[in-house]
């Protein structure tokens, strides 16, 4: 039978790594198997105390039911305590906070939630392409805003508001910049609060990396009069090393709960409450808990970068987050070319640039998730065909 997918997926392809996975899997068939170094999983445990908080909520009779759609009281005051704890951002756990299937879903949810036909979203390119997608599922038309390494990799605001805004309602924001690395100093965020607010725009603010290779882990809502106009998510994938546990938030006012809430609640029924414990228990550490975490990135990435740099690529050393971005050299055509030289010679796979958009063409974006051992085995089987 021939049954056509509705408009809204006809422009939305499978996800690139969705794909791609299965090609690796394919040549893993084939002999030596291949180093992923593609995608931001950790490969490290949550702390002791979540899983056993874990296994002691799923051990009881009664906690096997249907949860509440807003979240577990015991997470929602988990979450204000860590936003005021680590960003220094008072939240109210009843009406500001909303616990999340992971932080990809918000962004479904928020884009379903605001917008239709004829409405616009601005998009950093290169960026996260489930902005891009979520933006296309509803109806809406992304207008991406072009982030250089001249720029720092930070919009320019001023030639955004040149152009024609009338129809844009959103502006999807990503600091510490995923896949660039780059942090956003605390006075960008005063421009785009103000620049949101001029034009009527809701910022909507994806953080899950505040905490990875960070000195200084911010939010967006820490400034001044942000919460009028910003909605933030932010995740347990990558700081509490939860990524297949699937939990994240939402963060903004009652009023932007309450309508994305609108849609969300007749998504999905809320999440199992021993995953729920277990998450609050997990944004309960303190900061030992990242500092520990951050040792071990900060000596991957000494070997990332060391790899990098036999490949020709050129990064800049101040990047935060769980990646290293690099620029080819202009002996390739685009990252691409160099990612499938690289899966094909070497067997280790380093994600193209462009898939974040095309202003990352000339990019590749190594992942810090795998061990010391791991990276010196890419190291040695990228020397076998770059070693001099
Ligand atoms: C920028 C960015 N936002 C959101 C996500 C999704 O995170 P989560 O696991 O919370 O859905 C990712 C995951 O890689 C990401 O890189």
């Amino acid at each position: 039978m021939q049954i056509e997918v509705a408009k809204r997926l006809q422009h939305t392809d499978e996800y690139y790594f969705s794909k791609k996975l299965r090609e690796i899997d394919e040549l893993n068939k084939t002999g030596e198997k291949v180093i992923n170094l593609g995608i931001g999983s950790p490969d490290l445990p949550p702390h002791l105390s979540v899983i056993k908080t874990l296994h002691q909520y799923a051990s009881l009779p009664h906690t096997h039911a249907y949860q509440s759609y807003k979240g577990a009281p015991a997470l929602r005051q988990a979450i204000a305590d860590w936003y005021k704890r680590f960003y220094n951002v008072r939240l109210d756990p009843d009406n500001n906070v909303l616990p999340l299937i992971g932080s990809k879903e918000g962004i479904v949810h928020i884009c379903m939630t605001y917008l239709q036909d004829g409405d616009e979203a601005l998009l950093p390119n290169p960026g996260y392409p489930a902005y891009a997608a979520a933006v296309r599922l509803s109806g809406a038309k992304g207008i991406p805003y072009v982030l250089s390494a001249e720029n720092n990799w930070l919009p320019d605001l001023d030639a955004l508001a040149k152009s024609d805004l009338s129809r844009v309602k959103i502006m999807w924001l990503n600091y510490p910049h995923m896949p660039t690395g780059a942090a956003a100093p605390a006075a960008f965020f005063d421009e785009a609060v103000a620049f949101a607010k001029q034009y009527g725009i809701l910022l909507c603010h994806d953080n899950p990396y505040s905490f990875i290779l960070n000195d200084r882990p911010a939010s967006l809502l820490a400034t001044e009069g942000a919460l009028d106009v910003a909605v933030e998510l932010n995740s347990l994938s990558k700081s509490a090393n939860m990524a297949g546990w699937r939990v994240g938030m939402l963060v903004g006012t009652e009023a932007r709960i309450g309508e994305i809430m609108r849609f969300k609640s007749n998504m999905d029924s809320g999440m199992f409450l021993p995953i729920q414990m277990a998450a609050a228990e997990a944004l309960a550490q303190g900061p030992e808990w990242y500092e520990q975490l951050n040792d071990t990135y900060r000596r991957r990435r000494e070997k990332v970068c060391q790899l990098l740099t036999m490949l020709g690529c050129v990064y800049d050393r101040q990047q935060v987050g769980l990646f290293v971005w690099a620029k080819i050299p202009d002996t390739y055509a685009s990252g691409y070319v160099l990612s499938d030289k690289l899966l094909q010679a070497s067997r280790v796979f380093i994600t193209p640039g462009g898939i974040f958009g095309d202003g990352g063409n000339r990019y590749i974006r190594a992942s810090l998730c795998a061990t010391e051992a791991v990276l010196e085995q890419a190291h040695e089987r990228i020397a076998n065909v770059w070693g001099s």
